[in-house]
């Protein structure tokens, strides 16, 4: 079954992890896709990967300008949106009383203002009755050791759901928040953990976990494509929450 035939996706941070498995099966559910990401050599292989219904741009949503850009491209591409996932994010973990200015700002510009005005600019060009994803996570009601300023981002993106689902349905537009709890991605490997100490680290991770292991990044995208198709067309403001149980139980 094609749940999204010929409908336009964005996602960002497409070029890796949770982000690159919701390309990969919006394509193969028959949208066309295009992903964004600031390493060109990682958006050139996810294209390898996911194939010709992709497209890349490289760019931070963090900054006004690659937005401005990404959108032109968009919609000189194709016109228009059906789909937005605004999935690209970042972590840095440390202790309350170590946080550094540099890691709270990074932070907060790519996981809100990032969000923010990554959907707040694709507006124009979102079709009526579209769907709105924003990747949050657990951590926006659960506290996680080292997690205070990731959480806070975190909780800002559950909220923005709430209020533009609100803000936009006078247009059909739905806003659906997805929160993963830990998934197998390179962010782990971004957490500052020693390499050496990574497989118990995700050991340890999985075994707190009701369902006994870490997620799959394409569960992750079973996820969204709910959000993201007709599946959901009497969904809009909730927190999906693919957790294997660990904020739940
Ligand atoms: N994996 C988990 O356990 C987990 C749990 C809960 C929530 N999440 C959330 O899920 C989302 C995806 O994470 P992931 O696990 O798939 O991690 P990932 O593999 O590190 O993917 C993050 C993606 O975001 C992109 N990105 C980061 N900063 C960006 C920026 N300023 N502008 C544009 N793109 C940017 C990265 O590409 P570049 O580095 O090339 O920019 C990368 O493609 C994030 O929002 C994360 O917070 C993940």
């Amino acid at each position: 079954m094609s749940r999204l035939n010929d409908k336009v996706a964005v996602i960002t941070g497409g070029g890796s992890g949770i982000g690159l498995a919701i390309a990969l099966r919006f394509v193969q559910e028959g949208a066309r896709v295009v992903i964004t990401g600031r390493r060109q050599e990682a958006l050139d292989d996810a294209l390898a990967v996911i194939g010709t219904q992709a497209t890349a741009f490289c760019g931070d949503v963090s900054r006004k300008d690659d937005v401005a850009r990404l959108y032109e491209q968009v919609g000189k591409l194709h016109g228009r949106i059906d789909v937005l996932v605004a999935n690209a994010g970042v972590i840095h973990p440390a202790p309350f009383e170590a946080v550094t200015d540099e890691q709270y700002d990074s932070q907060f510009e790519i996981n809100v203002r990032g969000v923010f005005q990554t959907t707040q600019k694709a507006l124009s060009l979102l079709r009526d009755g579209g769907s709105i994803v924003l990747v949050s996570s657990i951590a926006h009601f659960k506290a996680l050791e080292g997690h205070c300023v990731y959480a806070a981002t975190k909780a800002a993106v559950r909220s923005f759901a709430r209020s533009w689902a609100y803000d936009l349905k006078h247009r059909g537009i739905r806003v659906n928040c997805l929160s993963p709890g830990p998934v197998k991605t390179p962010i782990i490997g971004k957490m500052g953990i020693a390499e050496e100490h990574l497989e118990a680290f995700e050991k340890g991770v999985g075994e707190k976990i009701p369902l006994g292991r870490l997620g799959r990044p394409e569960e992750l995208a079973a996820a969204a494509l709910f959000l993201a198709s007709d599946e959901s067309s009497f969904v809009t403001g909730i927190d999906l929450c693919a957790d294997g149980g660990l904020g739940q139980i």
